[in-house]
């Protein structure tokens, strides 16, 4: 590669605080984007990896941004300044609509929690070339064209997490590409570095067909 290409990768869930101890969030464990950035960085990209709070070690050769929200993901993502985003990350899609300073008092709380939506960030990135994934409970392919048209992507990585050896916190996963005319790319069930891989290289050929 002659001139240094910069990635930026988000990883892991976000976290949406309604007071300093409570938040909304999900199970993602941030390995598919730190499997990503790792291919990423050893085919010689520049690689900056926006984490949302997960326990894993930062790849060899690549800058980690940590982050909480949503919010502060999308900053992170549009600081980078990069030419492709790969968005793994599992954000939360609402927040609370306010985040009280103390822990609230049981007597405090309503029963009610009233929320307003996050930026989605993949969509409203200003990143060039863009690859998201599509996490689905079941058929995944109709729904990656759609997000690939919605958001803009060069392709869509869509997995069905709940087939065997897919999802969140496992070391596998059995994923289709998806680019946005609907031709799909089968691959058989890979570790999540493998699939990563597989990611970068599709990513070096859509490069080569520019
Ligand atoms: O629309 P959906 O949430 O299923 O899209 C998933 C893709 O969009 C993933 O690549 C995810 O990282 C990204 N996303 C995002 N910001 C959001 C929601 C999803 O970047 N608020």
């Amino acid at each position: 590669m002659e001139t240094k290409l910069r990635m930026v990768v988000t990883a892991g869930p976000t976290r949406e605080h309604l007071d300093p101890v409570r938040f909304l969030s999900n199970p993602s464990t941030g390995r598919m984007g730190f499997a990503v950035a790792r291919a990423a960085a050893e085919a010689g990209y520049e690689v900056v990896l926006v984490a949302g709070p997960v326990g894993l070690k930062t790849p060899k050769g690549v800058v980690r941004v940590d982050v909480v929200s949503a919010r502060e993901m999308f900053a992170a993502v549009e600081a980078a300044k990069a030419d492709i985003l790969v968005a793994t990350a599992a954000v939360a899609d609402w927040r609370p609509k306010s985040c009280a300073k103390k822990k609230l008092k049981k007597g405090e709380m309503s029963g009610v929690l009233e929320l307003v939506r996050n930026p989605d960030i993949l969509k409203s990135s200003k990143v060039r070339r863009k690859i998201g994934f599509a996490a689905e409970t079941g058929e995944a392919v109709a729904e990656a064209v759609r997000k690939c048209k919605e958001k803009n992507l060069e392709f869509c990585v869509a997995n069905d997490v709940t087939a065997p050896g897919a999802g969140f916190g496992v070391a596998t996963n059995r994923v289709v590409f998806v680019y946005p005319d609907g031709t799909a790319k089968r691959l058989p069930l890979l570790s999540k570095l493998a699939v990563a891989r597989r990611i970068v290289a599709a990513l070096q050929r859509g490069r080569s067909r520019k």
